[in-house]
């Protein structure tokens, strides 16, 4: 038996890390940051949660959070490597390193300003920014190959935060035979479910989603996917034809009539990408909005009209999927809306209209900020991790999944040596 001497390495096994995960692991009570940046590119989300472990199970409590908005440079750079086709590998690599010291620097920054208030956080789990998201399979000689890439070095974050980190969750499910996404779908069950209610939830992110948990069905009857997009089409068109970052409260959709013949153009394009049950900037990105553009022009279409056929699309993608769904349970008797899309008006008063009897609300209601859903949902999962418990990322729907994924990296901060 060889035996390493703690005086070999010349330090102190003692002063190694402020926060080391062997001392996580045993903590019956954790404080969890949970660090969130979509596909709108538009900021990152950081919630607070603070989580504390039982015979009975897990007690989970928001605590606080806050959101950050990108510098242009940064936010720029996000959707050049995201829409664009011929990105370099020093371009990403570049991208990765400026994330990770961004998402560092606003956790530390947090971090301190909830120290002040005597919450310590223990980690962090950073979900990182989506570059590319690829959920149907392309073949490459005999290789099959599905996958995704999410950028902000956690590295960089440990080392700012002095924290260990959670980072990559989606691999686990795609090397599971999973698409990547959806997968808060358990962490926004903990954290929005109820057994004695059927709840509806849309998140109108970059991208929209649903998840339904019916009433007292446990984890059975859950069903989750994406519906299509969320505010990247508005987002993209305001960028282009009025040179603004989003439709403001969705004024200039509220502003136009629905043009028929885009309205087509777009419900062609989506019938051709409803093989998958994620989707991304790669279908409802640049390339599409090109085309509207395109077709607008020859056939006369008004900014106005294509911001309210592109809004209306939105609304019409997420009544697709959820309509079925209240009309097979009629204890369904809300939508929960959550994400960057509650404030825009247009989508909630469309979303209204169509679904007349279903009052449509927020999950302010539910006690959970619409804009830090996701980023406390990432702090579930990173706290599963951490306790090694695995997150379901499947419900329902027919799996090749050989088990359940324990999602995620998990990334420890440098030592601080005292010499
Ligand atoms: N006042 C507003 N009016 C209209 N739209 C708004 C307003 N405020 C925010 N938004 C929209 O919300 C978007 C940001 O939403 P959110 O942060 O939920 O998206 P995301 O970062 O892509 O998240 P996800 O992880 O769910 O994809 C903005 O890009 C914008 O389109
Ligand atoms: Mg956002």
């Amino acid at each position: 038996m060889i035996e390493w001497p703690a005086s070999d390495t010349g330090w102190d096994d003692q002063s190694f890390v402020e926060m080391s995960l062997d001392k996580i692991l045993n903590r019956k009570r954790l404080v969890i940051l949970g660090l969130n940046s979509g596909t709108s590119a538009d900021g990152l989300d950081l919630a607070a949660l603070r989580f504390s472990r039982s015979s009975k199970g897990v007690r989970i409590k928001f605590l606080q959070g806050l959101t950050r908005r990108f510098d242009k440079t940064l936010r720029d750079e996000i959707l050049r490597c995201s829409d664009s086709r011929r990105v370099s590998l020093e371009e990403l690599i570049s991208l990765d390193q400026m994330l990770g010291v961004f998402f560092g620097r606003k956790a530390v920054a947090f971090v301190n300003s909830l120290a002040t208030s005597g919450v310590a956080v223990d980690a962090v789990a950073s979900h990182g920014q989506t570059v590319r998201h690829m959920p149907s399979a392309r073949r490459i000689g005999p290789y099959h190959v599905r996958g995704t890439l999410q950028l902000g070095s956690p590295e960089q974050i440990a080392k700012i935060t002095g924290k260990v980190v959670v980072s990559d969750f989606r691999q686990a499910d795609i090397a599971l035979g999973g698409e990547g996404a959806p997968i808060t779908v358990e962490a926004m069950r903990r954290l929005l479910a109820d057994s004695n209610e059927s709840r509806l939830i849309v998140n109108i992110g970059g991208m929209a989603n649903f998840f339904y948990f019916p009433r007292g069905a446990g984890s059975s009857g859950t069903r989750a996917a994406d519906c299509g997009p969320g505010n990247v089409l508005c987002d993209l068109l305001s960028k282009r034809l009025f040179g603004e970052k989003y439709d403001r409260d969705g004024r200039r959709a509220a502003q136009g009539e629905v043009s028929g013949i885009l309205m087509s153009l777009l419900k062609r394009h989506s019938a051709r990408h409803r093989k998958t049950i994620s989707t991304g900037r790669e279908v409802f990105g640049v390339r599409l909005i090109e085309r509207m553009l395109a077709s607008a022009k020859r056939h006369s279409v008004s900014y106005q009209d294509v911001m309210a056929t592109a809004a209306e699309f939105t609304v019409r993608s997420i009544l697709e999927r959820v309509v079925p769904i209240i009309a097979r349970d009629s204890r369904v008797e809300k939508l929960y809306l959550t994400g960057g899309g509650v404030h825009n008006k247009f989508f909630v008063r469309r979303l209204k209209t169509h679904l007349g009897d279903v009052e449509v609300d927020t999950v302010d209601k539910l006690g959970m900020s619409p804009d830090l859903a996701e980023a406390a949902a990432y702090a579930v999962i990173g706290h599963n991790t951490l306790v090694s418990r695995p997150t379901a990322t499947r419900f329902g729907s027919p799996t090749r999944q050989t088990g359940v994924p324990i999602l995620g990296r998990i990334i420890q901060p440098p030592a601080r040596v005292s010499w």
